[in-house]
């Protein structure tokens, strides 16, 4: 509804100011009048709040950073840890980071045992720093966004997750969080070891294949063996937590790390990076590199998850498919405990090492 201004004369300025007049709308068609208002002002505004928000964080953040990947480790676990004393139970940010970590360590560890010779085989440990880090930018974001993605936790069940979020909100909680998170790295140096966590950070969506999966994510010209082993490790880590219970993407569907993998290995060549999988297979049970290749090749879906028409029939073809193969249900009976055993010891050593007090990484 256009309305013409007028001159203190009376005379129309011409010049038409296009405004909505809300308060009469609002009076004959109320309902009208508020979805046009959510549609033209909520989306903006939230953007701008958001920026707002971050760009105070950053403030303090800056006031505080020193140079450093211990430095950078030590802030970003202060910043999970108040996150999560703040959001209580449903915020699983920590947590999620902390499985990420030693997701990555395993895989790291592994690529090198096999004789790679990528950056991160040199010291593994930085595979660790850079899952405790990667989704350090979400501590950024505003609690009501993220309470809309991972809805109510009641214990026993987790309610309205993902209801109602805006593209706006989609869009913040998928990219956002990746740039916000560069940014923060950032801070801490330029060095070598912040370039490697720089990378784990502003990668670790990044599809294997290039291609976007329908939402317009994490757009990059780099992919496949293009992208460096530490960000594909870290996209595989980011993925197989993500699809473990009181994780939002699959409801919860998938209860155990081997159904994690399942549904991991259906992605493997098209989202994710059969390399990192199969170091991922040999990193968690007695399976030599040769024969998790071997299953790799024969399970992968060719289209990878997306490509089967939806999410529900990836679920299915994991379950189904996958976990019925006699081979796959031989290898996950054969979990490496000793492996894992080991693990735990090297994980308090690193958070000593980064200068972090006992128990602050330790997995619940
Ligand atoms: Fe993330
Ligand atoms: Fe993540």
């Amino acid at each position: 509804m256009a309305h013409y201004t007028k001159n203190q004369k009376g005379k129309k300025k011409g010049v038409v100011m296009r405004t909505l007049d809300f308060t009469k709308h609002a009076k004959t068609r109320p309902l009208e009048a508020l979805a046009f208002r959510s549609a033209a002002c909520y989306e903006p505004a939230l953007e701008g709040l958001v920026r707002a928000f971050v760009s105070k964080g950053f403030i303090v953040e800056r006031e505080k950073a020193r140079l450093g990947i211990g430095e950078l480790v030590r802030s970003a676990i202060a910043r999970l840890e108040a996150e999560e004393a703040g959001k209580q139970k449903w915020s699983y940010t920590k947590t999620h980071s902390i499985e990420v970590a030693r997701f990555g360590y395993a895989m790291a560890r592994e690529a090198a045992a096999q004789g790679m010779t990528d950056a991160i085989c040199q010291d593994p440990k930085l595979a660790y720093a850079g899952g405790l880090i990667h989704d350090v930018g979400k501590t950024f974001i505003p609690s009501a966004i993220l309470v809309k993605e991972l809805g109510v936790d009641f214990g026993w069940f987790t309610a309205f997750r993902n209801a109602n979020l805006t593209t706006a909100e989609r869009r913040i909680m998928r990219e956002e969080h990746v740039a916000i998170g560069t940014k923060y790295v950032r801070l801490f140096g330029a060095g070598a070891h912040i370039r490697t966590m720089l990378d784990m950070v502003g990668l670790h969506h990044v599809m294997y294949n290039g291609v976007d999966s329908g939402v317009p994510s994490y757009p990059s010209l780099i992919r496949g063996k293009d992208l460096p082993l530490h960000a594909r490790i870290a996209k595989v880590a980011d993925f197989i937590s993500a699809v473990m219970p009181r994780h939002y993407r699959t409801n919860g569907y998938i209860s155990s790390i081997d159904g994690a993998l399942a549904y991991a290995i259906t992605a493997a060549g098209t989202e994710l990076d059969p390399v990192s999988i199969r170091c991922f297979i040999t990193g968690h049970y007695d399976v030599s590199p040769k024969q998790a290749a071997a299953l790799i090749e024969r399970l992968a879906h060719p289209q990878g998850i997306e490509g089967i028409t939806d999410i529900h029939a990836a679920r299915v073809y994991a379950k189904e498919v996958v976990r019925a193969d006699p081979e796959f249900l031989e290898a996950i009976r054969r979990k490496d405990l000793e492996k894992a055993g080991q693990c735990d010891d090297e994980m308090e050593g690193f958070a000593r090492d980064f200068g972090l007090p006992p128990g602050a990484v330790r997995s619940n």
